[in-house]
This record gives C-alpha cells, structure tokens and sequence, in this order.
C-alpha cells in the first residue's frame, strides 16, 4: 500500500490512515488553535469524525465552522472570516472537497487583510495587495480526489452581486500541509466520484493544450491525464480500492500543479452553468470535454495524439475523442448540459459569462462571442461535430 512524503509542491502526506497525523501536521505548521472549516453535508460524516478523533487524541482542541455552500459565495467566507477572528485562530483545518478547501484558504488568507476580498482577485499583481504575514497557515485535508484545491495558491468563490466566479489568488495560500488520505473519499457516493474525477482530468487535460510555455506543468499534466485513465473506471467500479483512490488523489493534486499553464473553454463555461444552473463544477466539466477538445481540434491535434500514445489509449487525436466518449458513458454522464439541468434559453447569460471568464483567456483557440455560442449549441443539443 502506497505510503509517501512529498515537498513538492507543498508538503503532502500521501496513504491510508495518514489522517491521524493531523495534529502533527499543525504543529509542523504553527497551528496552535486551529479552526476546522468544513461543510455542512460532511461535519458528521466519517472523515470529520476521524479529523476530530486526531485531534482529540492529542489534545489539540478545535472549533468547527461549517456554514457554506457548495459552489461557495463570498459571504460564506465573511461568516468564517468573523468566526476565526472572534475564536482568536491561528491557522485552518479545511476538510472536504473544493468548496471547504477553497473557504478554508480563503479565511486563513482573509482573516488578516484590511481591504475587501474582491481587492484579491487572479489579475495582474493584484496579489501583492496583501499584507503577507497576516496569511494563517492552512493544513488541506481532500476528501474528493478532483479540484486539486490542496495543492494551488488559489481559492475560488462565487461574487453574488455579478454572479461570476472569482479566483482569489495569493502564493502563500498554498496550503502548509496536505494529508492526502484515500480512506476519507472511500464514502463519496458514485456521482461524485466520478464528478469529481473528471475535475482532476479536466484539469491536467485543459492545462497541456493551453498555448502557453511551461513544460514543467505539461509533463506533470501528461501523467495527470493518464493516472485519470486508468484509475477512475476502478473507483467507481469498486469505491474501497485505497490503491487506486490514493492515485487518483494524486492525479486531483497534479491537475493543480499543471494548471499552473492555465485552463481552457471547458472551465470557461462550466463557471457561469454552475453560477447559474448550480451544477456540480466537474461534472459540467466532464459534459463540456468532448465538445471543447473538438472546438479546439486545430490547435491541439499534435498534443492530443502525444497524449493518446502516451496513456496507451491510441495514436491520434480521434482516439483521444473516442476513449473521453467512452469513459464518460462508462461513468454514466450526461451528454448535454440540458440533461445535466442547464436551460438552453440561457444562451445570452451563459455565452456573456464565457467569454469574461479568466480561463477562456488562455484557451489554444480564441473564445469569443461566435465561439462561445456555437459551443454552447454543440453542448446543448449533443452535436459532436
Ligand atoms: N481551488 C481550485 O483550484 C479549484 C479547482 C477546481 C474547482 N474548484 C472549486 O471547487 C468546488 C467543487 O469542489 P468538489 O467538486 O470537490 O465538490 P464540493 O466540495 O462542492 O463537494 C460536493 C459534495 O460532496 C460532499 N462530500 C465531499 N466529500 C465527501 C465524502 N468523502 N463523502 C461524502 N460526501 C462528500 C460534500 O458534502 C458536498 O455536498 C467548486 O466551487 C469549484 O469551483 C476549485
Ligand atoms: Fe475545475
């Protein structure tokens, strides 16, 4: 069974039972009086139990904050923000998917700033805003092998008064710790083992077709892709394989790391669905892929039919199209967004949320408005052509 220490690109504690280690983790980094933030769906499911039973272990107290949604809003932030300040906190304990990792970064990072959260957003140098030793420390416990939350320096959050999604941004949000333990995703229903799966392949996939130079995230991204391939068909086929659980873990983390070379049109649209629609982020991605690697088909023929070799999976592109196709039936997605509940009446809204969303920017063809159009009538009606 898999047990691993890594530092790169934080330091991540991988394998079964590691969870245990939590309170060791806060004092590796500085953690005294931690704040648990959490879900609400997960604060008494088995992973929290385990987290608590750590920490109790050691006597290391902790408070828990749990009251956020999915797809997060900036107020769900503001709450934790007002509980970390008044509990006199020095550091979070984010337990879950990338909802609760995301708000767990996004509090540790806030607690301590002056100017709104908005001032922090993924543009320019807008991150050199902050006051950088007033950033908590954040330990990442996944619990879904998808976002790859626990490995990236960013934390996404949903503005309610102009509905898009917002990446709030700073390095040293990257979490001090990850405990990377497959036995906390182990009670994932299907559904979003396999939503969130597709998340992390979504992630490494877009990264390696993005125009930009950084050969480091496309070889991490290649392998990102692969792991994906192989290991998420025997998760969903049998959730208590830990082996394949702690690779897709993995994959989820590396998806990060890769995206580092940015995302693409899958992600672009996927925000203003779910934004609107409140449709699970990776599985709106899963129903995107094939559409956009078709869309894209110009600019990443050569790249596709390199990762189709490499996966083992074919020799050119078509086979990279028809092994996605085949998985997603295999994992039981939808084919349209309007299976998935997304309204095709929605076009204007949608298209207008594409095109300003900041992954469209480095998607390898130019995501404007007859592009984000046809692709969203490709996507509705299920035309792959
Ligand atoms: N920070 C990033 O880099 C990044 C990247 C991609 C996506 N995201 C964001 O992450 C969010 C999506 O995260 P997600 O897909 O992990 O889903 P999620 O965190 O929204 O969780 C979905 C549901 O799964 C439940 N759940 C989680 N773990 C469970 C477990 N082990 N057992 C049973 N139930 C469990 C939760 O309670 C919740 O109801 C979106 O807001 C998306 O925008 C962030
Ligand atoms: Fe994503």
């Amino acid at each position: 069974m898999t047990h691993a220490n890594w530092s790169y690109p934080n330091s991540i504690r991988t394998g079964a039972g590691r969870v245990a280690e939590t309170a060791d983790a806060c004092r590796d980094a500085d953690i005294t009086n931690p704040l648990i933030v959490t879900d609400p769906g997960l604060v008494d499911l088995p992973p929290m139990t385990a987290v608590r039973a750590a920490l109790t272990d050691a006597d290391l107290p902790a408070a828990v904050f749990s009251d956020l949604q999915p797809n997060p809003l900036g107020r769900d932030v503001t709450a934790g923000v007002e509980v970390f300040r008044t509990g006199g906190h020095d550091g979070v304990i984010a337990v879950g998917g990338g909802s609760a990792l995301d708000v767990g970064k996004a509090i540790a990072f806030h607690a301590g700033q002056t100017r709104p959260l908005w001032d922090f957003e993924d543009i320019d140098d807008w991150w050199t805003r902050a006051d950088v030793d007033a950033i908590a420390p954040v330990i990442a416990i996944p619990t879904t092998a998808g976002t790859g939350s626990e490995a990236g320096r960013g934390s996404v959050i949903t503005h309610e008064d102009t509905e898009r999604k917002v990446t709030i941004f700073h390095p040293r949000m990257l979490p001090a710790v990850v405990i990377a333990d497959p036995e906390l995703t182990v009670g994932l229903p299907r559904v979003l083992t396999v939503g969130t799966g597709l998340d992390a392949l979504s992630h490494s996939l877009e990264a390696i077709c993005t125009p930009l130079y950084h050969p480091l995230s496309q070889g991490i991204g290649m392998e990102g892709c692969r792991l994906v391939f192989e290991n998420l068909p025997v998760v969903a086929a049998d959730p208590t394989d830990l082996e394949a659980r702690t690779r897709m873990l993995s994959a989820a983390s590396m998806g990060a790391v890769a995206f580092q070379k940015g995302l693409g049109a899958m992600h672009a649209m996927s925000h203003p669905c779910s934004v609107h629609f409140g449709t699970h982020h990776g599985m709106t991605n899963a129903v995107m892929m094939p559409y956009v690697l078709l869309a894209n088909r110009p600019a990443i023929e050569t790249t596709m039919a390199r990762l189709a070799a490499y996966a083992g999976i074919g020799r050119t592109f078509d086979d990279l199209v028809e092994h996605v196709l085949a998985l997603r039936t295999e994992l039981d997605v939808p084919h349209t967004l309007v299976e998935l509940g997304v309204d095709a009446d929605a076009v204007d809204t949608i298209v207008a949320g594409t095109v300003i969303d900041l992954c469209a920017a480095t998607n390898p063809v130019t995501v404007d408005h007859e592009y984000a159009t046809a692709l969203f009538a490709a996507a509705c009606e299920g035309r792959l052509d």
